[in-house]
């Protein structure tokens, strides 16, 4: 990839309207001087995505999400920085060239990488081109031959091939002469992964006699490929190596179609086939992590797209295993999940499922999957012979276990109620399990007390932002005495807020280079936390308020907040063992500070 200047940014967004880049992926409706629009970065019924275009930014007061035309993009597309200004360059026909730096603040190094991943894209596309063009010759031709009559036993249709590239990979022509043929290098081909050298010097195709699955970025570029053997010989599957295109974990099988759906949820499967048998029966939404287990990477990927999951993994003990720590790591993005139970024991997998049962039956089965308690209850029934007294005992226990860390009391009684009636057991017992577990928990009181000191913390913190996002909206109002007055007498480490304190700092460097009432400042964050909290400030109106007398009172507020913390510093340390002397001088102090906070209120 090349490197642009930053000048391009702002041409960027200057030839991109984002009512109009905005339009093409959310309905938005004229509302007063904004757009409204359901926003697609949370599901809602109601419209709280809010476009301006006026600021070319957008903001949502559901989700808070918010930024300019290229945080959308990055959100939306999923791609990073330079990534979307490139798209969004080319949606505008800003002719990149012009904008063109030679890796003037990249290293040589970053530079020769970046080459190499751009050889490695085309290597795989090559290679992929070749599996599949080989697969449908084979497949157009008349005889017998064993891909064939596998391509059957699985049941791929055409448009299942062609649409996820499916191809073979016969080993018969080396695919080093063929790639050397078309200009490449003996060093990238080994990169890729797909030449492989031995010892002796000896040059060899890493995949041969394999039935060959392309993996596909979410850009639709070719990082990777799966093989696997037409027979029960063993490995199943040879995959390409991680490279400087491909980390297994930070890639989902099949998102880059699952994206182009309309997404409530994302099924998360184990395999290639799974995923394709899905796909090809009409769940678009499938994904396959495959085989690996799920990464905090792919969490934050599914989460872009979806807040809801359906974990589809075999239904053997290691799949089941998978799923108990995929749960976790998904839970732990907040995003909601639930199990996929399979209702017939001969079917491991979704794929067998489709083939043995049919996609309607499973349909069904996906509608019921069960939620995280449940599957926790049910793995516990796995475990347990319930036909024995003890075990039953153990069963018991197990639950008001479960039942006593759910948060919600509705939610508590509504399982309770469920699992007494599926287990025969009566909720009485339980209840008074999860009683005893409940009391004792609140008697670990601690952890109770600090919620509700968090909470009084969390509000005057909020109090207190505020106050600090004023001061960086009163500078965006371009009010030249009212912004020298405030760099004056506001000191970037008087800004408790990270981002808010982060902003300020930018502010002021950008300040010493540029006229800051002539340049597009939000175009020159890149941090994602710092796009958003610009953004919402960007949304805070003064245009009504009296500016001069908002500005007294933040100056006057943070002189009392200094105020304050100086006098707890003050009490604290009146109240150690200090010399008679010292305390004098403190108390000294501490008359004057009440004095002037007096005056201040
Ligand atoms: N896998 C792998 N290497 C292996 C075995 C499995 O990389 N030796 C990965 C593959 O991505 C595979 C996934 O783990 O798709 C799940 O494995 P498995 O359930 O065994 O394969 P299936 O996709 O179900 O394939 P099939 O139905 O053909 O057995
Ligand atoms: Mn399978």
């Amino acid at each position: 990839m090349a490197y642009y200047s930053e000048d391009l940014i702002e041409e960027v967004i200057s030839q991109n309207d984002i009512v109009e880049v905005i339009s093409e992926y959310v309905q938005l409706k004229k509302s007063g001087r904004n757009h409204m629009g359901l926003c697609p970065f949370h599901r809602e019924k109601t419209p709280s995505f809010c476009v301006s275009m006026d600021k070319q930014i957008y903001k949502c007061f559901g989700c808070s999400e918010g930024g300019n035309v290229i945080s959308f993009v990055m959100k939306l597309e999923n791609l990073d920085f330079w990534d979307s200004v490139e798209l969004l360059a080319q949606r505008a026909h800003i002719e990149l060239s012009r904008f063109e730096v030679r890796s003037s603040h990249n290293s040589v190094q970053a530079q020769k990488t970046e080459d190499l991943k751009e050889v490695l894209f085309k290597i795989n596309r090559e290679v992929g081109l070749y599996y599949h063009n080989n697969l449908m010759d084979i497949l157009n031709s008349t005889g017998y031959h064993e891909v064939k009559e596998y391509i059957k036993k699985r049941k791929f249709d055409m448009g299942t091939i062609k649409k996820f590239g499916i191809g073979y990979a016969n080993g018969k022509i080396p695919l080093y002469n063929y790639l050397l043929e078309k200009g490449f290098s003996k060093s990238d081909m080994l990169a890729s992964g797909i030449i492989m050298e031995n010892a002796k010097g000896k040059i060899y195709d890493r995949f041969f006699s394999r039935l060959m699955f392309p993996i596909f970025d979410i850009r639709d570029r070719t990082i990777a490929f799966g093989g696997r053997v037409l027979d029960n010989s063993l490995p199943k599957y040879v995959n390409s190596p991680e490279n400087e295109i491909y980390f297994k974990g930070k890639n989902l099988y099949a998102m880059n179609l699952a994206k182009k759906e309309k997404l409530d949820n994302i099924i998360i499967v184990e395999g290639y086939m799974d995923a394709i048998a899905l796909q090809k029966s009409g769940f678009g939404n499938a994904v396959a992590s495959l085989g690996t287990a799920l990464t905090e990477n792919q969490a934050r990927l599914i989460k872009k797209y979806t807040d809801n999951v359906i974990i589809g993994y075999d239904q053997d003990g290691a799949g089941q295993e998978a799923t108990m720590r995929g749960l976790d790591i998904l839970a732990a993005k907040k995003l909601n999940v639930k199990v996929l139970i399979l209702d017939k024991p001969d079917a491991k997998d979704p794929d067998e499922y489709i083939n043995k049962y049919g996609p309607e039956r499973l349909k069904n089965c996906i509608q019921n999957s069960i939620s995280l308690v449940e599957f926790k209850v049910k793995k516990l029934e796995n475990m347990l012979d319930l036909n024995n007294i003890d075990s039953k005992i153990k069963f018991l226990t197990g639950v008001a276990d479960i039942m006593a860390k759910i948060e919600n009391d509705i939610e508590r009684d509504l399982y309770i109620d469920k699992i007494a009636r599926k287990y025969d057991i009566g909720s009485g017992p339980i209840i008074k399990e999860v009683e005893k577990r409940l009391q004792k928990m609140s008697k670990e009181d601690i952890v109770i007390d600090m919620q509700s000191i968090n909470r009084k913390m969390q509000l005057v913190t909020n109090i207190r932002k505020r106050q600090e996002q004023y001061i960086v909206a009163l500078i965006l109002c371009k009010d030249k005495k009212i912004q020298d007055e405030i760099f004056e007498k506001i000191k970037a480490e008087d800004i408790n807020d990270d981002n808010v304190r982060k902003i300020y700092l930018l502010l002021i460097d950008l300040k010493s280079k540029f006229d800051i009432n002539k340049i597009d400042i939000l175009s020159k964050v890149k941090e994602e936390d710092m796009i958003k909290e610009l953004t919402e400030i960007m949304y805070i109106d003064l245009s009504m308020s009296d500016r001069n007398k908002l500005f007294q009172d933040v100056i006057k507020n943070k002189n009392k907040e200094k105020l304050f913390l100086r006098r707890d510093e003050i009490l604290k340390r009146i109240s150690s063992n200090i010399t008679k002397d010292e305390k004098e001088i403190l108390e000294l102090e501490l008359n004057q500070i009440i004095v002037e906070l007096s005056k201040l209120k």
